[in-house]
């Protein structure tokens, strides 16, 4: 059966119940669910006694009013989902029960996170990192699970966690994608039908472009809006938007195949 818990004292208490001798696993989600998120709730029950699943929309970390209205969460179709999985709790918070500060209290990288997501999106990495510390402070988790697809917050989320001496081991999970390449995204069912076929496009020139200027032309070419293709620490990024819908995606750069 799945506890869901919907404050921060609710979940203290369940947590105090839970003890120290059984491992936690966590994935911190907005919800929203899809098969790539499925994908972390099964790794950590493979390798923890106990999975529990967040469902929390950060308000904080978007930095558009109308992505944050749009953002599309449906709880009782998320929760069907975990139940379905068996996970053992689902918290989910309301935002004053997470930010009884207002958010007057935040946590900051002054680097990395300015780059590009954070080019793009101004403080978007401040309410990342914030929610996620205050999440993973709460979960007492032994392992928490992220996504690749998210390469740049999964890499400032471990960033965090080694400045702050937290107590938790950050577990990387693989992008899971659909059958014809497009990386899992929350956002991609807002897309048209026929959006959702050009979509397919942007992992395919992200991938074996032979330059950075020339996946920036082929996906203008393809009618992407680009806002970034960027390489760094033998990654490729990119993030585009199409119908008005962001898609993010990054690749391992091949090294062999550009000497
Ligand atoms: O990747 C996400 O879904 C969010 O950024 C996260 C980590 C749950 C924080 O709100």
């Amino acid at each position: 059966m799945t506890t869901v818990i919907r404050s921060v004292e609710e979940w203290t208490a369940y947590r105090g119940k839970l003890g120290k001798e059984k491992s936690l696993g966590f994935v911190p989600t907005m919800g929203g669910l899809h098969e790539g998120h499925c994908e972390l709730v099964r790794r950590s029950q493979s390798e923890n006694d106990l999975t529990a699943v967040s469902l929390f929309v950060n308000r904080t970390q978007f930095n558009n009013a109308a992505d944050y209205d749009s953002y599309p969460a449906d709880f009782a179709q998320d929760l069907a989902m975990l139940e379905a999985l068996g996970v053992d709790a689902v918290f989910a918070p309301s935002y004053e029960s997470m930010y009884p500060d207002s958010y007057r209290y935040m946590v900051s990288e002054s680097s990395e996170s300015l780059a590009m997501e954070g080019t793009q999106r101004p403080g978007h990495f401040d309410g990342v990192l914030t929610v996620v510390m205050k999440l993973l402070n709460l979960s007492g988790a032994r392992r928490a699970y992220f996504g690749e697809k998210d390469y740049q917050q999964l890499q400032l989320v471990k960033g965090m966690v080694d400045a702050f001496f937290m107590p938790i081991e950050i577990v990387a999970c693989e992008t899971v994608r659909a059958f014809d390449g497009l990386a899992l995204s929350s956002r991609n069912r807002r897309l048209s039908e026929s959006g959702r076929a050009k979509a397919a496009e942007f992992p395919q020139i992200l991938e074996t472009a032979a330059t950075l200027e020339q996946a920036v032309a082929l996906l203008e070419e393809a009618g992407f809006q680009v806002e970034y293709v960027e390489e760094r620490e033998g990654r490729r990024f990119g993030a585009v938007s199409l119908e008005g819908v962001r898609l993010i995606d990054n690749w391992a750069v091949d090294v062999t195949s550009s000497v």
